[in-house]
């Protein structure tokens, strides 16, 4: 079990709490506005389900997955969707998403394995499908409390989309964090979209 993994299994509770209600809107926006109504969501580690849920009620087909198993018991007493446990490494599925969300959640993919990973999960879209993932807006990957951060700067995280021979960049969001207290934190989301 990885670093990551084991610190979410250690302060599920406290993660939760900090995160459970940040207020996502602006970003739910820029996303949903691409799926067409009951599209299906994969929700990559979802963590408290605040987005799972939030997806859930408006009708979207959401699969929650998560490699935490503290995160997975909690989210069983709190989703009706579909709640996967598995690392993105190891997930293996038949279906195709019209939508993948990836909040905050694959900055801890080490940053010599981003590329396949972000390769794996484009092919878990269908044609035309949007992917959402947000990172840390920093110049230098980090450590904390044994936790992988792989950060990303506007143009570094567009060399690695220009890797990508089947995607197009829908948009490039830089916001600021919208917990209490980590306001001065800036991160950048990314959306695209597979074309081929
Ligand atoms: C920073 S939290 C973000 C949670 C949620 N998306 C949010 O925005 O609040 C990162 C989540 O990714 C999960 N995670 C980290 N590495 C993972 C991996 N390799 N496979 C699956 N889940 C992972 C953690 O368990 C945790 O729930």
């Amino acid at each position: 079990m990885s670093n990551n993994i084991k610190y979410y299994n250690k302060n599920f509770d406290k993660y939760i709490k900090e995160s459970i209600n940040a207020d996502m809107s602006l970003l739910y926006n820029e996303f949903e506005k691409y799926l067409k109504k009951n599209a299906s969501i994969l929700d990559l580690g979802c963590g408290s389900g605040r987005d799972s849920l939030y997806f859930s009620n408006k009708g979207f087909n959401v699969t929650s997955l998560d490699g935490s198993i503290k995160m997975i018991d909690y989210l069983k007493s709190k989703l009706k969707n579909e709640i996967v446990f598995s690392v993105f490494e190891e997930y293996k599925t038949e279906k195709k998403f019209d939508g993948i969300w990836a909040c905050a959640s694959l900055l801890h993919v080490k940053k010599e394995n981003m590329k396949d990973i972000i390769l794996k999960y484009i092919d878990l879209l269908s044609i035309n499908g949007i992917f959402f993932m947000s990172f840390k807006l920093r110049n230098k990957d980090f450590e904390k409390d044994g936790r992988v951060f792989t950060c990303f700067s506007e143009d570094s995280f567009k060399i690695l989309l220009s890797e990508f021979l089947n995607i197009e960049i829908i948009k490039i969001i830089v916001t600021n964090d919208v917990r209490r207290n980590r306001e001065n934190e800036k991160w950048i989301s990314v959306i695209i979209k597979r074309i081929k």
